[in-house]
């Protein structure tokens, strides 16, 4: 089933520009003139587990603030990890599964292997609430609750997260190398990508950015042009996936050596950590996906894109010619309209065929089936 749209709340970001009374009062008016409605048919809203786990949004959100001191681009990780669990089976926690006897599970798939990071982090927040209260917060919703945070530990806006899903029993690495976009995709692979999990290209395009800063970063901003079918949604300005964290040499290579639609001393510069030759330890050397501000939440990915400087094939095919070219260019100039798709764009992601009620289960170790 398609994920169904979702209304956004946001919170103050840390680089706010308005005092947060002001944000507020501006909210509640939005709120109350729309009529939104938090939640989609099948998840429930933020305080799901306020009965059953009162601590259970205070424990993510604290665990990850540790991880992102300890290390800044562990935000990134489980940013990518909740986008990664999310486009295989959906987001049903598949992506943590270890191998067993009866299935390949998805951390060996060729996107993931050697490339995705964060299981610890989630095995930590997991053991901590196994201990407040026992089988009950699925590891699907902290893998989404933890990617919301990443984004604010790392300076980016907040937004609503819906509750209430449950884990898998079971992962597919087939469908992991199959339904994830790859590096080197041209634009009609990354669309059809989201198409088939039922997002748009401008959530493919709004996804994968950031944006130009703007008079209303840290303030609550109304979409301005909501996705069709959606509720309306409020979201704070500035943010975005690839503005953040790093990309492996194997995994730019080709663009760096070969594409001509690149900035020629930007391909020059890359050239002299990422080795020509493949297969040696240079191929795991890592390059900022964002060489502006590689740990922020900011303006630059657009910016990039604009001069030629994406890192990866499939960032620069946004701005190459293509039919997403005006999106690029608007949304480096309209931060709100961008941060309106962001934000929107996330909760459908996180809303991508979600287990509920009494399917699947609350897995006691994120690792394992029970
Ligand atoms: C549009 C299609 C996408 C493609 C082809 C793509 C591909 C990639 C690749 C190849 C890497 C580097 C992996 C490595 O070298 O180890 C990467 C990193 C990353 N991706 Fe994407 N990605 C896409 C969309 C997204 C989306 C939708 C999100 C989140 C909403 C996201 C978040 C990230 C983050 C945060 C990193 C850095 C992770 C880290 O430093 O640990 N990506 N992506």
């Amino acid at each position: 089933m398609a994920p169904q749209p979702a209304s956004a709340a946001t919170r103050k970001h840390r680089r706010s520009s308005r005092p947060l009374p002001q944000c507020l009062s501006i909210l509640v008016l939005a709120l109350a003139a729309s009529g939104i409605t938090v939640g989609s048919a099948q998840l429930s809203s933020e305080d799901y587990y306020d009965g059953s786990c009162p601590a259970a949004l205070f424990t993510i959100r604290s665990a990850v603030a540790t991880a992102v001191l300890l290390d800044r681009r562990m935000g990134a990780s489980l940013l990518r990890l909740h986008f990664h669990d999310c486009f295989v089976q959906g987001c049903d926690a598949s992506v943590l599964l270890d191998d067993t006897a009866s299935f390949t599970g998805e951390k060996g798939a060729g996107p993931n292997a050697g490339s995705l990071r964060g299981f610890d982090v989630i095995d930590n927040i997991k053991m901590l609430l196994e201990l407040l209260c026992p089988q009950t917060v699925s590891c699907a919703d902290i893998l989404a609750v933890a990617a919301r945070d990443s984004v604010v530990q790392l300076g980016g806006p907040s937004w609503t997260v819906l509750l209430g899903r449950r884990d898998a029993t079971t992962a597919s690495a087939s469908l992991a190398n199959s339904d994830l976009p790859g590096p080197t995709s041209n634009l009609n692979a990354l669309l059809n990508a989201f198409a088939n999990k039922g997002l748009s290209s401008t959530d493919m395009v709004a996804l994968s950015g950031s944006i130009r800063d703007s008079p209303t970063a840290g303030c609550f901003v109304p979409v301005s042009s909501p996705p069709s079918s959606s509720r309306a949604a409020f979201v704070p300005v500035r943010a975005g996936a690839h503005t953040v964290g790093r990309a492996q040499c194997k995994n730019c290579r080709a663009r760096i050596y070969n594409d001509t639609d690149i900035d020629a001393s930007f391909a020059a510069s890359l050239r002299g950590s990422c080795p020509a030759q493949a297969g040696g330890a240079g191929d795991a050397a890592l390059e900022p996906l964002d060489a502006s501000s590689p740990d922020d939440f900011d303006n630059a990915y657009f910016g990039n894109l604009l001069a030629r400087r994406g890192l990866l094939h499939s960032d620069q095919a946004l701005f190459d010619g293509g039919a997403t070219d005006g999106l690029v260019s608007a949304y480096a100039s309209d931060a709100d309209r961008w941060g309106g798709d962001f934000a929107a764009a996330m909760v459908r992601m996180g809303s991508i065929s979600p287990l509920t009620g009494t399917d699947g289960e609350i897995r006691v170790n994120c690792r394992r089936v029970n």
